[in-house]
């Protein structure tokens, strides 16, 4: 069983689903912004936002990893490791002190580090890799030919994929109520959503466009059209390799004593091939193709492109955290209950008005939530090894 840490008190497992509920909601809203207020001839190119976000992810996880070291902390001094393996390092032999002895500590970590991420099981990770970089791309093309609103309920079907994905390959066993729970946390968000897209026939993110903004014209706005039925097409493959990848991570992460910030390294490796594949590609077809690869990723890369890639990357590491201290089906209720965060943030920020139709599905979603997290009743039979909050 993993060690349950805490942040200022509050255990990390809590900490982390809200955290991930709120940055759902904030990366939806940006990414889609990022795609449709800008003019298609200025756009960025999502094959370098997906390449970018395994590249900073996959360096953040590495330092993250280096400072978790037990030969970097203070509680694990380093003759402890001496006395057990006296000839495993030069240091055994002379006491050193000050920075030469910091500087010999950082780089044994290191090639302890890189000995733990090229480890034979390494390999491991390449098919959740894959199935992120090609969900994350998909979440482009999803988010740049749907609503805001309606992305959000179509995606959020995961939960049932990642629950079947659960019980498929976790040997889960989810008990009736659980799954009718499932059930209702999804006609739950389907009612919230329904009446959002319904009660605004102009998606929000349209209104801020004005001949003075820095992001284009309002004419601008016209030239992306968006394309539902591709949108529709992208958001439910995007769900089943979400539910793939998640609940295969989950199995590898747990199914082995290697640390979530090693497997996390591993993960951004293995994403670096299929993600820089149409990096290079694009390159090749670019109109200036002697800019070179790098001259071209950074190419239309704003601010709105920046926020998009870096929300993304902090919502892979709360991802990971939250896969690791809760699990996958329990990263589908904090998701569902960002979307009623959301709307009840645009009653208090933008005179939204609360409907009938929302307060029964926030309510169906809060029921299901706690249903969902009820203990199973004892039976011979029948055990839910969910972890239980
Ligand atoms: O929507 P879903 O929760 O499946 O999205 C997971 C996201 O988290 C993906 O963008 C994936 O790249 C990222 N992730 C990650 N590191 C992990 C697990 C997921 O960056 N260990």
């Amino acid at each position: 069983t993993p060690q349950q840490p805490s942040i200022c008190g509050l255990p990390l497992k809590y900490v982390s689903l809200v955290t991930l509920a709120v940055q759902n909601a904030a990366l939806s809203i940006v990414m889609h912004y990022s795609r449709v207020s800008i003019p298609a001839s200025q756009a960025y190119s999502p094959a370098s936002a997906v390449l970018l976000n395994e590249l900073l992810k996959g360096l953040i996880s590495f330092f993250i990893a280096l400072l978790n070291s037990p030969i970097l902390s203070s509680q694990h001094p380093q003759h402890h490791h001496y006395v057990h393996h006296p000839s495993s390092h030069p240091l055994t032999r002379h006491r050193r002190s000050g920075l030469y002895n910091h500087i010999s500590r950082c780089c044994w970590a290191f090639t302890e580090l890189c000995n733990q991420v090229f480890s034979p099981d390494c390999w491991k990770l390449s098919i959740p890799a894959i199935l992120y970089v090609i969900q994350n791309s998909l979440q482009f093309v999803a988010i740049s030919n749907l609503p805001v609103a309606t992305f959000q309920v179509t995606y959020q079907m995961k939960i049932l994929t990642t629950a079947a994905f659960s019980v498929a390959l976790l040997r889960k066993k989810l008990t009736l109520a659980k799954w009718l729970s499932l059930f209702f946390l999804a006609i739950g968000v389907g009612i919230v959503q329904i009446q959002t897209t319904v009660g605004s026939s102009t998606p929000s993110s349209y209104k801020h466009g004005s001949s003075s903004d820095a992001v284009g014209s309002a004419h601008d706005y016209n030239v992306h059209v968006m394309n539902p039925m591709k949108g529709f097409g992208a958001v439910i493959a995007a769900c089943f390799t979400s539910g793939l990848a998640g609940v295969y991570f989950e199995m590898v992460l747990k199914g082995s004593k290697a640390d979530l910030w090693v497997r996390n390294v591993q993960l951004s490796l293995f994403s670096l091939i299929p993600a820089i594949l149409p990096v290079i590609y694009a390159n090749s077809n670019s109109s200036d193709p002697s800019a070179g690869i790098f001259g071209n990723l950074l190419r239309n890369f704003g601010g709105w492109a920046w926020a998009t890639v870096l929300i993304q990357v902090f919502g892979g590491l709360i991802t990971a955290v939250v896969i690791k201290y809760s699990d996958n089906i329990l990263k589908g209720f904090a998701t569902s209950l960002s979307i009623v965060l959301s709307f009840l943030a645009s009653v208090a920020l933008f005179d939204f008005s609360i409907t009938p139709s929302f307060i029964i599905g926030a309510g169906t979603v809060l029921t299901a939530t706690w249903m969902y997290n009820q203990p199973a009743p004892p039976s011979p039979t029948v055990h839910s090894s969910t972890a239980s909050p």
